[in-house]
């Protein structure tokens, strides 16, 4: 008998508390997902990893079966299509020729050139923060606007579009809209996005999208769709772990110490963070192409494995008193943002984001604390990504 991926949790920041329940952590389980599929879940952090390296494990959307029922904006994510470009849900040799170009773009010298103006939306996001409240409510003030603003520096969407921009990538992430209303939502983005790509290509910026869109290499419809997926991978992952990542700091004073200790402290409270409250909660999956004997279990073709990322991060043999955040530990080796060819493409990015997000706040506001009490702060148990639907704060 197979079981259903537990989602409830009794504290905001661990695994749900079903985890302890399912027992041998050495040993594939099996899963139902949301549609009825059969197929498996690895918890710990050596069959997670093992089966993220395996190439006989497909990433292809079209493969994936969702480990839960989620909201549909429009046919993307597990059982939908691949859209052209959206590299994410493509095997290698397709997925090596996007993942190259990119890399390529994505350089350090690129990254650096963002740090100032990072660093310049972090203050005026905080600027407006100081002028709204308090009390204010952290989501809409700061951890949303900030990587959305940042994705519009890496795309090169001028300023005059950019609340509009804004405004429908936040439709993107709420969970009280319809389909309907999320389907329209990512038309909107993917049709400014064909216009944005058409306008680089006549005009081009010192933006990577204009970098992408040079010469021949990559059609339209590809250009818009990695454009799309540097928005939903980049915007929502970053946003939670601003918010939750607040949350979690607020009632850890080690946590908080290290935020206003030195670089190195702030760099190590981030990737404790990552690995701590790994946002990416039902994920990730993978669908054996063929048969594959793992840990003595047959995976016959067509079976959906989800390595589960937030309990692989919990792994006792991995990380010894996994339940505690350690500024001291650095997160050493953990899977928040992958492993394999997957693994995230935005990571040095998002650091980034987060260290000088986390320094900057905390900084500025000496006194922050929540609003309300921890028990009334919205989870978004239900979500993709993991976090707090609102974060109410006052200093
Ligand atoms: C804290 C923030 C973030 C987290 C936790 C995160 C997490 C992840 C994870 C777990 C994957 C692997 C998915 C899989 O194997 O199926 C991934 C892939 C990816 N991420 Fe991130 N991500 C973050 C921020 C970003 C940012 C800022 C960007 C870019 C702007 C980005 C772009 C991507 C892309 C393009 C992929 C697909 C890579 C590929 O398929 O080769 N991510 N991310």
């Amino acid at each position: 008998m197979a079981d259903v991926l537990p989602t409830t949790r009794h504290h905001p920041f661990d695994p749900p508390a079903g985890l302890a329940a399912l027992g041998d952590r050495d040993t594939p389980h099996r899963l139902r997902f949301a549609d009825g599929h059969e197929g498996w879940l690895v918890t710990s952090y050596a069959l997670a990893r093992a089966v993220l390296a395996d190439p006989r494990f497909s990433a292809r959307s079209e493969l994936r079966h969702s480990p839960v029922r989620r909201p549909r904006a429009d046919d993307l994510g597990p059982g939908g299509r691949t859209p052209p470009g959206f590299f994410i849900g493509m095997d290698p040799p397709e997925h090596t020729r996007f993942r190259r170009l990119l890399a390529g773009e994505f350089t350090v010298r690129r990254m650096d050139r963002l740090r100032p103006r990072i660093e310049a939306i972090v203050g005026e996001r905080l600027d407006a923060m100081a002028a709204a409240g308090p009390p204010v409510d952290l989501v809409p003030e700061f951890a949303l606007p900030v990587p959305s603003l940042v994705i519009c520096e890496l795309l090169g969407v001028p300023y005059a579009d950019r609340d509009r921009f804004q405004r429908d990538s936040a439709a993107l992430l709420r969970l009280d809209v319809t389909d309907e209303v999320a389907t329209a939502a990512v038309r909107g983005l993917r049709e400014y996005l064909r216009d944005l790509v058409r306008r680089l290509r006549a005009e081009p910026g010192e933006d990577l999208l204009s970098a992408l869109a040079a010469g021949d290499r990559l059609t339209e419809d590809e250009l818009v769709g990695i454009a799309f997926l540097l928005l939903v991978a980049g915007h929502e992952t970053t946003a939670n772990m601003l918010a939750l990542g607040t949350f979690a700091a607020l009632g850890e004073p080690d946590l908080l110490a290290a935020f206003r200790g030195s670089a190195e402290d702030v760099a190590a409270a981030v990737e404790e963070l990552l690995r701590y409250l790994s946002i990416v909660h039902f994920g990730v999956s993978r669908t054996a192409k063929e048969d594959v004997e793992l840990a003595g279990q047959r995976i016959r073709a067509g079976e959906c494995v989800l390595a589960w990322l937030p309990a692989a991060n919990r792994d006792p043999e991995r990380f010894p008193d996994p339940d505690r955040p350690e500024p001291a530990r650095a997160g050493a080796g953990h899977l928040a943002f992958g492993h394999g060819v997957h693994q995230c493409l935005g990571q040095q990015l998002a650091r980034m984001e987060l260290r000088i997000g986390f320094t900057a706040l905390f900084a500025r506001f000496p006194g922050l604390r929540l609003a309300v009490p921890a028990e009334e702060v919205p989870l978004r148990h239900d979500m993709g990504v993991y976090g707090v639907h609102r974060l109410p704060v006052t200093w």
